[in-house]
């Protein structure tokens, strides 16, 4: 890869890479600008404002402030979000499934999780829609290692749980023409028709609660920017079909363990999954990019740069939840006091402690799946 191609940002729901600009993304993208105002009513309902929150990871929405609203006039509300599952859940999908937690408590919602074998198996030549299948119930573990509430969790997979999904399905597909969907994903000719037919079933989801309950409840949508351009169509389709509009927010992307995109399972050795032995995990901690200057001489004397960082980007988005001493770091880092070999090592332990910890409650939950999983209506 030539150093432009590294640069150039591509941000699509198969690919994210390149620097990414998120200014230029919420122009492209034509979605809001997150405000002080969402984020001070959510953690007023949760009680607490989330490190997410608190550290800018959400920076844009679509109609966040009118789902807060219908909750505050006493209306019921819900939440959506997925996974593909093409291998092994990494850290970056945590970021926005932890937040997802946050806000099913904060709200008493129905979060439906889907998960997209279909999809994977359809993009992908090196998935069999067997091993997309497996994925699906492993990556499931890890949902549920989240912490999310049984009762009001439902987990589902496209091809296993197709006959709750298919009617709505057929019916977001009739609204929706090829020429849209080329247009938003690019799809041409060479594509396979079950690719095409695919984003039919990522947005019937937005409405999947109404359509179980009888009744319209507004959805929101946490995840990162990269899905948005699925919920841009649902949103032309929602009215005419009798639905509200979804309601988005959108996180920023948790960086790979390289220089430069997103954390990406495209990319084994850049990302920590949540398989991976925290021996394992720490090693890659090590081998880490960081902010660093070339000799100790250099780093004592200009000081770390932890805003091209990544080590620093993991405390940052997730593993030092204490504002004043994620501050501390930064102001070590940049007067040279503190080394990247010590950083890493710090983050290292952390990051071990935090997969020992995640893996006992991964295993804990093949016990319980079955209670997750998305069951019929009962009238
Ligand atoms: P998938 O499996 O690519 O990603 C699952 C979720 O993780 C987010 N994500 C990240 N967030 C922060 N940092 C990263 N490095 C990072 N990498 C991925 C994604 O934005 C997503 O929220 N087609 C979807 C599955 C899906 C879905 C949905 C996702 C179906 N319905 C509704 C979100 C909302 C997919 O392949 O996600």
């Amino acid at each position: 890869m030539t150093d432009q191609e590294k640069q150039e940002m591509v941000v699509t729901p198969w690919d994210v890479s390149g620097n990414i600009d998120y200014d230029k993304l919420i122009e492209q993208f034509g979605v809001q600008r997150m405000t002080q105002s969402i984020v001070d009513r959510i953690a007023k309902h949760a009680g607490y404002k989330h490190l997410q929150l608190r550290r800018g990871v959400y920076l844009s929405h679509r109609d966040t402030d009118w789902w807060l609203s219908e909750y505050e006039k006493g209306n019921k509300v819900g939440l959506y979000t997925g996974r593909g599952p093409s291998g092994h859940v990494h850290l970056g999908h945590l970021l926005p499934w932890f937040f997802c937690k946050y806000l099913q408590d904060a709200f008493d919602a129905e979060l439906y999780f889907q998960m997209t074998d279909d999809e994977k198996f359809l993009q992908r030549d090196d998935l069999t829609l067997e091993q997309a299948i497996e994925f699906t119930y492993d990556n499931a573990l890890d949902i549920i290692a989240c912490g999310f509430n049984p009762e009001k969790t439902h987990i589902f997979s496209d091809s296993d749980h197709i006959q709750h999904l298919y009617k709505l399905g057929l019916k977001v597909a009739k609204r929706t023409t090829f020429s849209t969907v080329r247009a938003v994903f690019g799809f041409n000719n060479s594509d396979n028709i079950g690719a095409i037919w695919h984003p039919a079933l990522q947005m019937m989801v937005c409405f999947l609660q109404s359509e179980r309950e009888g009744e319209n409840i507004p959805c929101l949508i946490p995840a990162a920017i990269d899905q948005d351009p699925y919920w841009r169509i649902t949103r032309d389709i929602a009215e005419k079909m009798g639905y509200y509009k979804p309601a988005q927010i959108h996180a920023k992307f948790l960086p790979g363990l390289d220089e430069g995109g997103k954390m990406s399972s495209s990319q084994p050795d850049s990302a920590i999954f949540t398989t991976d032995s925290p021996k394992k995990a720490a090693q890659k901690v090590m081998r880490a990019f960081t902010g660093g200057r070339d000799t100790v001489e250099e780093q004592k004397k200009l000081g770390g740069r932890p805003d091209i960082c990544n080590v620093y980007a993991y405390y940052y988005f997730m593993f030092e939840d204490d504002d004043q001493k994620l501050v501390d770091r930064e102001a070590i880092c940049k007067s040279g006091e503190l080394m990247c070999g010590t950083c890493k090592k710090q983050l290292a332990e952390r990051v071990k402690a935090f997969l020992t910890d995640f893996q006992e409650k991964r295993e804990k939950a093949r016990k319980v799946l079955d209670d997750f999983l998305l069951k019929p209506v009962v009238k």
